[in-house]
């Protein structure tokens, strides 16, 4: 076991239920193995100056296991490893600033808990020789080397909910409702709440959809009575030969903003069904609230496991779900790499035997 004396802690990228449970984790487990914790404000920017963190005991994180959100802030405006940054020291390249700073802050190492974008961040700052131990957050789920991620159980209950209330007044008004998950490029959270809500199409951004095979398997459903239908679709989704819907391309170091799908699914819908249709986005509802009771298992092993990953001064790595078991990945094998539904997923294959469309 490695002398660990100050560890830092920080959380990156979009927000995720269950990010508080990890940092309680990490806060009590630390205390009980003599190691102070250092709360890192607004991701690696925290990291800028002495006066952007501030210790945390456990005293400081009673309480926040429910809560969504993060107590210590987050930042998701892209890799800014080699820009320049205004510092109290003059302007100087944002990695050697973090690492200057994570040195005179007195850290011997830093648990980061983030997304695709924070971890490969922690990767590259591995690279420079900062000990990190990295812990998986997304509600997309779309990490690789991960069962799950803490936040997408969460979502996808929140998913199901609003799915379960668009079923009755579909119904009553015999209207095809379409509702747009987030997820990124990936349809994890529309395939799971689809199924989970009984969505008679799921449109994911791996099966690019044909809205004619869509609006006949909805004229079907008129045909034997059933005069309602329910359309989950994936932010990212797309028809066959068409494009992304976006709300904003990328810029800046902002990641394209996706949205507007539901809308244009809707529109289409209703011309080549005749139906009355009606689009709902349920945006950031998805990312807020208090986690499941899964989540905040999870989030809590997650948080266990980095400190235990710490002081065995296994750096480097990331915390991963492998049913039963919390293990540790290389981030090498991980960053730059999206987890999208595959094609043989169990739950695909038997939703289309259910009769679920996917557009192809
Ligand atoms: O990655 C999480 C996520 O919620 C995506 O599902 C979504 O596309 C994106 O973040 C939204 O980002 P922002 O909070 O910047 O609008």
């Amino acid at each position: 076991m490695l002398s660990i004396g100050r560890l830092g802690i920080l959380t990156g990228g979009g927000d995720a239920p269950g990010l508080n449970a990890v940092i309680r984790a990490v806060v009590k487990t630390s205390s009980n193995a003599g190691i102070e914790c250092l709360g890192v404000e607004d991701s690696f920017d925290g990291l800028l100056e002495a006066n952007r963190s501030r210790p945390l005991t456990p005293r400081d994180v009673t309480g926040i296991l429910r809560l969504g959100g993060t107590i210590l802030g987050t930042v998701n405006t892209g890799n800014p490893f080699a820009a320049s940054v205004a510092t109290s020291a003059g302007t100087r390249v944002y990695s050697e600033r973090v690492v200057e700073m994570f040195h005179k802050m007195g850290l011997d190492a830093l648990i980061a808990i983030g997304g695709d974008g924070t971890l490969a961040i922690a990767y590259q700052f591995c690279e420079l020789g900062i000990p990190i131990v990295g812990v998986p957050k997304t509600i997309d789920n779309d990490i690789v080397g991960t069962t799950n991620c803490f936040g997408f159980e969460t979502a996808v209950a929140f998913a199901t909910d609003a799915i379960d209330r668009l079923h009755t007044t579909a119904e009553a008004h015999r209207r095809i409702l379409i509702v747009e998950v987030m997820g990124r490029y990936a349809g994890w959270i529309a395939l799971h709440s689809g199924v989970a809500g009984g969505a008679d199409a799921i449109l994911i951004p791996e099966i690019p959809f044909d809205l004619a095979i869509v609006a006949r398997r909805l004229r079907d459903r008129d045909a034997w009575g059933a005069k309602f239908s329910i359309v989950v679709a994936a932010e990212g989704a797309y028809p066959k030969g068409g494009a992304l819907s976006l709300i904003e391309p990328a810029h800046d170091r902002r990641a394209e903003r996706l949205g507007g799908i539901g809308a244009r699914v809707a529109e289409a819908l209703a011309r080549e069904t005749g139906k009355e249709t009606r689009s709902v986005v349920l945006g950031h509802l998805q990312r807020g609230g208090a986690p499941t009771s899964f989540d905040r298992v999870l989030a809590t092993r997650f948080g266990g496991k980095a400190v235990e990953l710490v002081l065995r001064g296994e750096f480097g790595t990331m915390v991963a779900f492998a049913p039963p078991d919390i293990i540790a990945r290389p981030l090498k094998e991980i960053v730059g790499k999206t987890q999208t539904v595959p094609m043989n997923s169990d739950l695909l294959m038997t939703a289309k035997a259910l009769g679920v469309t996917f557009g192809d």
